[in-house]
C-alpha cells in the first residue's frame, strides 16, 4: 500500500507583495503546498490566493498563525515587520524564511537571535544574490581553492527607488529615511561567501552628502552613496557602497574580490562580461577571461540540475534556490546555509553603520552574535 505523506504547509505573509516570488520554487519543489497567504491588503490578497492556490486567506497574522495548520511561513512583508513576525512564528515552532534584512536595529536582532535559540524551528535569511549565476560560479571557484586566499572584496548595490518609495511607503522611512547602509545584505552576503569562515569585525561609514528631495521638497535622511569599510576577523578589507538615489542607467548589482591567487570583477553594465583572472588558467597577469566560459567545468551541481526551472524564478535563479535550500533544512536533509549566525553577519554591519555615519565615519566593532 502506498503511504501518502502530508505536504508541508506554508503560509505566506506579504503575499500580495514581495511575497508572491517564492511561489515557482514552492510549485517545483514538490510535497509543499503554498496553504495561506496573509495581507493588509484585501484586494490584492484574493487575487493572490487565486494565483497562488492557496486553501486559506487572513489579513491578520497572528491569526494566520493560531488558526492554519502552517509548519513554515515565508516573511515578505516590510523591513520592520521582519523581527516581530519571525519571533511569533518561531516561538510556535514554525519554520522561518525571512526576507532582508534580517531585523532593523540591534536589539531587535538580539532578540531573534534569542528566538532561534529557544526554537527547535529553522530560521533562514532569503538572502538570494547568494545564489545568482555568477556569484554561485565565484563561490564554487573559491571552494575549490582556485583564489587561494581571499583578502579584499567589494559589493556594489546602486539601485534608484525614488518612485519606488512612494508607492513601497515603508522604503522612505526604513531605507532612504536612515543613514548608512541600511540595504547592505545584497552586497554583503555574496562576499561573505566568498570569504568562508570570516566575518566582519569593524565598520567605518561616510556619505557623499544630499542632492535629491523627495516629492514634498524633503532632504532623503539617507545620504546619496554609502561607503562603508569592513575590517575582517582575518585581517581583509571589504567595500560596500549602497546608493538608492542618484539618477544613473540601471546597473544594480556590482562585485570585486581579490585573492593571492585571482581577481574577479562584475560586469558593471549590460553587455558588459562577468571577468575572471585566475592563476592556474591566465598563465598572462594581464588577461581577463570571462567568467561564462568557466561555468561548464565550475558551475555548482544544484545549478546544473535546476537552472531551468530556476531562470523562470526572478532575481537570476536567487529566488527559486534559496526556497529549495530553506525546504532541504526543515527536512533535514542538509543544514541551513544562512542560519541565524550567517543572517547576522549579513546583517549587523549594515546597523553598525548607521551609528558610524552618525559619528563622523568612526570605527565601530561589530557584535558577533554567536557570543549573544
Ligand atoms: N530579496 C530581494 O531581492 C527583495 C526584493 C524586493 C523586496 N525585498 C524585501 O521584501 C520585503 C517587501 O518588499 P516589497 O517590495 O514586496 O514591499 P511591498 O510594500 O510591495 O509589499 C509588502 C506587502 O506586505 C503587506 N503588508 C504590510 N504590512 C503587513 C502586515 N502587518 N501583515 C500582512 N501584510 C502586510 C503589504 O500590504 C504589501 O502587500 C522588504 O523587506 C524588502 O526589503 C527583497
Amino acid at each position: 500500500m502506498k503511504t501518502q505523506t502530508k505536504p508541508l504547509n506554508i503560509g505566506i505573509v506579504g503575499a500580495a507583495g514581495r511575497g508572491d516570488s517564492f511561489t515557482a520554487a514552492c510549485q517545483a519543489s514538490g510535497g509543499v503546498a503554498i496553504h495561506a497567504v496573509c495581507d493588509l491588503n484585501e484586494t490584492a490578497l484574493t487575487e493572490s490566493r487565486t494565483r497562488l492556490g492557496a486553501r486559506e486567506q487572513y489579513v491578520d497574522y497572528a491569526d494566520m498563525l493560531a488558526r492554519s495548520d502552517l509548519q513554515a511561513v515565508i516573511i515578505g512583508t516590510p523591513m520592520p515587520l521582519h523581527v516581530p513576525q519571525a519571533i511569533a512564528a518561531l516561538d510556535r515552532g514554525v519554520h522561518v524564511l525571512s526576507e532582508v534584512p534580517a531585523g532593523i536595529s540591534l536589539v531587535e536582532c538580539s532578540d531573534l537571535v534569542a528566538a532561534a535559540k529557544r526554537s527547535r524551528a529553522v530560521y533562514m535569511m532569503a538572502e538570494n544574490y547568494t545564489y545568482m549565476r555568477p556569484n554561485a560560479i565565484v563561490r564554487e571557484l573559491v571552494r575549490k581553492g582556485l583564489f587561494g586566499e581571499t583578502y579584499y572584496a567589494e559589493g556594489e548595490y546602486l539601485h534608484e527607488l525614488k518612485e519606488l518609495n512612494e508607492v513601497t511607503k515603508w522604503r522612505r522611512r526604513w531605507q532612504t529615511g536612515i543613514n548608512g547602509i541600511t540595504y547592505g545584505t545584497h552586497s554583503l552576503g555574496p562576499i561573505l561567501q566568498w570569504m568562508p569562515g570570516d566575518r566582519v569585525v569593524s565598520v567605518s561609514c561616510v556619505g557623499s552628502g544630499h542632492h535629491h528631495r523627495d516629492p514634498r521638497g524633503a532632504v532623503y535622511e539617507n545620504e546619496d552613496s554609502c561607503v562603508m569599510l569592513c575590517r575582517m576577523a582575518k585581517g581583509g578589507l571589504v567595500k560596500i557602497r549602497v546608493d538608492m538615489l542618484s539618477d544613473r542607467p540601471h546597473a544594480m548589482a556590482n562585485y570585486s574580490l581579490q585573492g593571492t591567487d585571482g581577481a574577479y570583477e562584475s560586469a558593471r553594465a549590460k553587455g558588459e562580461q562577468n571577468r575572471i583572472w585566475l592563476r592556474s588558467i591566465n598563465a598572462v597577469p594581464d588577461s581577463w577571461t570571462d567568467l561564462a566560459s568557466l561555468a561548464d567545468a565550475h558551475l555548482p551541481e544544484y545549478w546544473r540540475s535546476a537552472g531551468e526551472a530556476a531562470a523562470k524564478a526572478g532575481h537570476g535563479g536567487g529566488d527559486f534556490f534559496e526556497v529549495m535550500d530553506f525546504l532541504d533544512a526543515v527536512a533535514g536533509r542538509r543544514p541551513c546555509p544562512i542560519g541565524i549566525h550567517e543572517a547576522m553577519d549579513m546583517t549587523l554591519p549594515g546597523l553598525v553603520s548607521q551609528q558610524s555615519i552618525a559619528q563622523g565615519g568612526v570605527w565601530l566593532p561589530v557584535p558577533d552574535s554567536r557570543s549573544w
